[in-house]
């Protein structure tokens, strides 16, 4: 059922120019390329479906095929959120953010050294400083999110943006005025989530 979806998100990957500060990659397009989804998957709905309306096209032909293929699959999708943050970020937060982890511990597809997912956030949301001793690469397929940095550096972005994050670097994230959607892989220590730096 999500073949298609890891299918494309692999071809998206493969769309983007050869970067050669993200070797990362290479263990991420090989999991993607082995993983097969389970013949059932129990679907688990939170508030934050409600922006997928809004989610816009790219015009990248690459995006727009995975945009297309999640938002058909969504609504049967686990969504899901870092439990950690369950109890520190605000009801507002909560109700505009989730994800869905496709691949990795617990995910839709089992895999122990590997994380990929997708994960939606409502307009004008603040994602306070957070860390993870995983490596992580976005790429932004929907949205204008602008990601933070310990060092008050922040960077805009927009639909096609990569954005990297070394093992425990402290970032943060303030989304648009339209729907934001994050594509992700983590490699390296992948089994513990992120964890805030101080509570909001
Ligand atoms: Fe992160």
């Amino acid at each position: 059922m999500i073949d298609g979806l890891l299918r494309r998100i692999a071809d998206f990957h493969r769309s983007r120019p050869v970067v050669p500060e993200f070797p990362m990659l290479a263990p991420v397009l090989d999991a993607l390329d082995h993983a097969r989804g389970p013949a059932g998957i129990k679907a688990r709905i939170l508030p934050v479906v409600r922006h997928l309306d809004a989610v816009e096209p790219s015009g990248d032909a690459y995006i727009d095929a995975v945009l297309e293929e999640f938002l058909r699959l969504a609504p049967v999708l686990p969504w899901r959120q870092t439990v950690g943050y369950l109890d520190v970020l605000s009801q507002d937060y909560l109700d505009n953010y989730g994800y869905v982890q496709l691949l990795g511990p617990n995910a839709v597809v089992e895999h122990p050294a590997v994380r990929v997912g997708i994960g939606l956030w409502g307009p004008h949301l603040h994602y306070p400083a957070h860390k993870h001793e995983a490596e992580e690469l976005y790429h932004v397929l929907a949205g204008e999110p602008s990601f933070g940095s310990i060092d008050g550096i922040r960077r805009a972005t927009r639909p096609g943006d990569a954005v990297h994050h070394t093992p425990w670097q402290v970032h943060s994230q303030d989304f648009g005025a339209t729907p934001t959607v994050l594509l992700y892989c983590w490699t390296g220590a992948v089994e513990a989530d992120a964890v805030l730096v101080d509570a909001p």
